[in-house]
């Protein structure tokens, strides 16, 4: 009794406080002296005007964030757009080659081909599936194991089927693996390879093969048809492993993280080695390099390519999501910017070893045992390593 007395005067004094305070408001706020309502306009507009970017890529995200801003309802004529809007959006095929580029970028002639070639092409996502496992997931994965490989690379991929890749039920959980390929063009002198493609896909049916040359620069184009092959043919994956094919995976390993996650955080999953604070390389001898007249500012936390885990939907939401970012040259701080367009942070693990272990562990098979991925191994050593795991003497 004693204490419901107590909270109804609390709820009274609260009540009262608040009225006192809604009066003192009333009449001092939206009037001036003369009793008159007074609309206070700023001088000047506090938001500032949207300036064009000198940096070709930033200026093409300018111009995706215009159109997917929803204030502008898609409806640029209406609110009058910025008048660079026209000049530098693409108004015909985006996959036709866009040669406009060459006076848009401001040093495009002392560029080295592949930026030349990525410029060209950036606006294209669609490109026609070659060979596709339309039923690969008809029993729902719980993890999808997607390995980033290249045509010729027959030996990487056979040597991931026979350790870490061997599909079918783990720890009584289904496992399927799937090889994401391009073209091994001609124009980068790729000897023919499409009849021994044919019969390895025809006998292991885990090839996956897009229209479009398999370049570095392309493992972009690689990244957004996965995400959307991903929502027509395997949505129901529970967890994904996208990597390259010359990692080694502890599969167990992976299984035993994954199956002891809480749900809250498997939904948002999104692990692998982190890279934080980084920003594009100036240096035009390194493989990484990007010119300023392509990029300015600093890169978001991403996990490196070599391999990171992820949720079936986290990948929902990143295929949503690389529809509003533009293409970048490098695949896996494309990744990093369309999951801070999510607002979701790559989490850092520490038993993703994309920069390889110490020199001196290196043949322990007990290193091993308590680490998710390890980069990089020649497909002998993926065999080794994998026997190693499985033999039943291992004594840790
Ligand atoms: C866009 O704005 C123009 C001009 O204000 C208007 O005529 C048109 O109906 C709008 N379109 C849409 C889709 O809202
Ligand atoms: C952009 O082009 C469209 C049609 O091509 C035109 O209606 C519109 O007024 C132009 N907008 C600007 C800002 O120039
Ligand atoms: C394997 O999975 C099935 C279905 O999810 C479950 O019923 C069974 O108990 C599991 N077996 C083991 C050994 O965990
Ligand atoms: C990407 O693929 C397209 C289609 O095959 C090709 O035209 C373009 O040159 C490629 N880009 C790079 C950077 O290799
Ligand atoms: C993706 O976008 C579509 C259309 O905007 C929306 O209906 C869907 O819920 C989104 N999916 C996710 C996972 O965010």
């Amino acid at each position: 009794m004693a204490l419901t007395r107590r909270r109804l005067k609390l709820v009274l004094t609260v009540t009262m406080i608040n009225f006192f305070i809604f009066i003192i408001i009333s009449r001092h706020g939206g009037q001036d002296k003369n009793g008159r309502h007074k609309i206070r306009i700023p001088s000047r507009p506090f938001w500032a005007k949207l300036a064009p970017s000198p940096a070709y890529w930033n200026l093409q995200q300018q111009i995706l964030d215009l159109q997917n801003n929803p204030i502008l309802g898609g409806n640029l004529s209406s609110v009058g757009a910025p008048d660079w809007f026209n000049e530098t959006a693409l108004t015909s095929d985006p996959c036709e080659p866009n040669f406009r580029v060459t006076t848009q970028v401001k040093d495009y002639k002392s560029l080295p081909q592949r930026f030349k070639d990525f410029l060209h092409h950036m606006h294209c996502r669609s490109y026609a599936i070659r060979v596709d496992q339309p039923d690969i997931c008809l029993e729902q994965p719980f993890l999808l194991l997607a390995v980033k490989s290249l045509a010729p690379h027959f030996d990487r991929r056979q040597a991931i089927r026979q350790s870490w890749g061997r599909a079918g039920v783990i720890a009584n959980q289904t496992v399927v693996t799937i090889f994401l390929l391009g073209n091994a063009a001609s124009e980068d002198y790729f000897p023919d390879l499409s009849e021994m493609l044919r019969y390895e896909s025809h006998q292991h049916k885990d090839v996956i093969q897009w229209d479009y040359r398999d370049s570095f620069f392309n493992l972009t184009v690689k990244e957004v048809l996965f995400l959307d092959w991903i929502q027509t043919r395997c949505s129901g994956a529970r967890f994904i492993f996208k990597g390259d094919d010359d990692v080694f995976v502890n599969t167990h390993r992976i299984l035993d993280f994954l199956k002891g996650l809480p749900e809250r955080r498997a939904k948002d999953l999104f692990v692998g080695d982190v890279i934080t604070n980084a920003g594009p390389h100036r240096d035009k001898k390194v493989k990484y390099f990007i010119p300023e007249s392509l990029f300015l500012g600093m890169y978001p936390p991403y996990a490196g390519g070599g391999g990171y885990l992820f949720s079936g939907d986290v990948a929902a939401r990143l295929y949503n999501a690389s529809r509003q970012v533009a293409l970048y040259p490098i695949d896996d701080v494309y990744t990093g910017m369309c999951l801070r367009k999510l607002g979701l942070t790559p989490e850092k693990n520490k038993e993703f070893r994309t920069f390889n272990i110490e020199e001196k562990y290196r043949r322990n098979p007990c290193a091993y045992r308590s680490l998710m991925l390890v980069h990089p191994r020649t497909p002998q050593e993926m065999i080794q390593i994998w026997e190693w795991l499985d033999a039943p003497d291992l004594n840790c």
